[in-house]
């Protein structure tokens, strides 16, 4: 048999790995000057904006781009994705994120079957208990109205949520329909992580959401344990029934936790963890909060861009532009890292978010075949929402190392003031650096500028900006719940895209077993010695003496003494 061809090995690779080279005897400053070029690398879809003339690329790049794209089967391998192939070969899986938002009268198949109308019978279930709940006809085991909703999920069952509740929080119509009600998320294991959830929270009126695919994730059944505790402590056992449901692929283990399986919301197991939120995973604690309604004009624009993902041709497709680009930026230029910037407080997760969405999807090694790569393949995503990250780590990215930069900006601020007196209004004065910050990178200051400048000339060196850094800058209309949709799948699908072209499986994540499991031996380690004394073994010397240290009787005594006063009622 055949070994597998890596991308790398391709013509179309090694001939943009040529190209590369021609490309750095150029400078964004000369690039950003042929106005032809830069109308050419705009794209405009709904009402939205990409341009990535900043990118230190020519036509002639994007040219070879798609050539790369053909040889990589990327359409093929996108129109598989739509098809319900099981693309995710690691774990035997199709990934239809794609059909948790697809409309009611579409057809998506996985296994010859419609999936379909098994997302609608959820949505409309999660409709119908998101309404009794805000309505009150849904109440506490002491009869009053659930106003606060604790989601306790990790990973893909938290973060995406996270991130859309966090854009929905200060929208108009969002806001309206949130009135009274709080949610909250509790995602880390840490106990001060409950604390913080449970603090000023009364159990008569919190419905607690038990997020997890599996329904096996230590730190989430350990949580909800712990909230479990929390409600009978104060209302008795029978009243875990009315104050708790779940979402989970594994109905059964949901039933075993003691939660009734009508108040059990499915997902399946072709939705991956971090492309979760348009399943009940997000859906549900969202609707709590917000409505079915603004959740639903959420999926719509998720949609939007499924659509304009699988149809529109390549010159014009956002996700496919964008992750060609990020494709060029690692692996040939070498840039190992990708800032997420958007000019909107609003957005302040997106960035943790995107962190799961790419670095759990393309943190590879290994291509989809198991070949070693030869190339490093994803990318370290950060990102903080401008200004706040201008004063933070903007001097490494301005004078240290190239990190390509995706600016993203919202036309129509959700929360517009605008001062009398003043020059112009607050979000003006933020989209101000919106739109200067790309040229800073791209321009940068020469030596020249600064002596007509009168500088000092031993200040020179370091007031000089070298430039050539490349961005995308993508500006939104509006930051309603249909545009976060739309945000949410361009970074899921550029993701897919990247995957695509490098060739490894997007869709799996061994890569956080090993941890998983090593955390085991020392769980039952802990145990043996806190409840047998048993002397830590089996252990290298560093962990050995650290676990040691850890597990020193003054410290057991202190944790035991303060240990389950949280949980008690007052
Ligand atoms: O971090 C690993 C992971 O498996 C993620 O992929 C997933 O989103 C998260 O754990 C939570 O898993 P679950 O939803 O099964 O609790």
């Amino acid at each position: 048999m055949a070994s597998p061809t890596l991308i790398s090995d391709t013509d179309a690779w090694k001939d943009l790995k040529g190209h590369v080279e021609e490309t750095k005897k150029t400078h964004l400053r000369d690039l950003m000057g042929d106005v032809d070029r830069c109308k050419s690398m705009t794209v405009e879809f709904d009402g939205m904006l990409l341009d990535y003339s900043r990118q230190r690329a020519t036509l002639e790049t994007i040219d070879k781009l798609f050539k790369l794209a053909q040889v990589a089967h990327l359409k093929e391998k996108i129109n598989h994705m739509y098809t319900g192939e099981r693309i995710n070969s690691t774990e035997n899986r199709p990934v239809l994120h794609v059909a948790l938002r697809a409309s009611r009268d579409a057809v998506i198949q996985s296994d010859g079957k419609n999936v379909v109308p098994e997302v609608w019978k959820v949505l409309d279930k999660i409709q119908e208990f998101s309404e009794r709940v805000r309505s009150g006809s849904w109440v506490g085991a002491t009869g009053k109205a659930l106003k606060d909703v604790i989601a306790v999920g990790i990973g893909g069952s938290f973060l995406g949520p996270l991130f859309v509740h966090t854009a929905l929080q200060t929208e108009p119509e969002a806001i309206e329909s949130a009135r009274g009600r709080q949610l909250h998320f509790l995602a880390n294991v840490d106990p001060i992580d409950v604390a913080r959830n449970i603090t000023g929270l009364n159990p008569e009126t919190t419905l607690v959401v038990v997020v997890s695919k599996t329904f096996t994730t230590a730190e989430t059944m350990l949580n909800a344990r712990t909230l479990r505790e929390w409600i009978s402590a104060a209302l008795g056992p029978s009243a875990v029934a009315k104050h708790m449901v779940a979402v989970s692929t594994n109905l059964t283990l949901v039933e075993k936790f003691g939660i009734d399986p009508n108040n059990a919301f499915a997902f399946w197991d072709w939705v991956g963890g971090r492309y979760s939120v348009c399943s009940a995973v997000g859906v549900l604690p969202l609707s709590l909060q917000y409505g079915f309604s603004v959740v639903e004009k959420f999926l719509k624009g998720a949609s939007s861009i499924d659509q304009h993902f699988y149809s529109a041709p390549f010159e014009k497709n956002i996700p496919v532009l964008l992750g060609l680009l990020s494709v060029w930026n690692v692996s040939f230029f070498g840039y190992p890292a990708r800032a997420i910037l958007p000019y909107s407080q609003a957005l302040e997760k997106l960035a943790p978010h995107i962190q799961q969405v790419s670095m759990e999807s393309n943190g590879k090694g290994v291509s989809i075949d198991g070949v070693p790569l030869p190339f490093e393949a994803g990318e370290i995503d950060f990102g903080e929402p401008g200004t706040n990250g201008q004063h933070s780590f903007y001097q490494l990215i301005h004078q240290g190392r190239v990190i390509p930069c995706d600016f993203i900006g919202v036309v129509r601020s959700q929360q517009p003031v605008y001062l009398k007196g003043e020059p112009v209004s607050n979000h003006d004065e933020l989209m101000s650096n919106f739109f200067a910050q790309p040229d800073a990178l791209a321009y940068g200051k020469t030596e020249e500028q600064l002596h007509k400048e009168n500088v000092p000339p031993h200040l020179i060196p370091h007031k000089t900006f070298s430039g050539n850094r490349p961005s995308f800058s993508l500006l939104l209309p509006s930051l309603n719940a249909y545009n976060i949709g739309q945000l949410l799948a361009i970074y899921e699908h550029r993701i897919a895209v990247e995957g695509f072209i490098w060739g490894i499986n997007s869709f799996d994540q061994w890569g956080v077993e090993l941890g998983k499991s090593l955390a085991t031996q020392v769980r039952k380690q802990i145990n043996a010695s806190r409840s047998k004394g048993e002397p830590v073994e089996g252990f290298n010397f560093s962990t050995t003496t650290l676990l040691s240290r850890y597990l020193e009787p003054e410290v057991l005594k202190e944790t035991v003494a303060s240990s389950s006063s949280m949980l008690t009622p007052t």
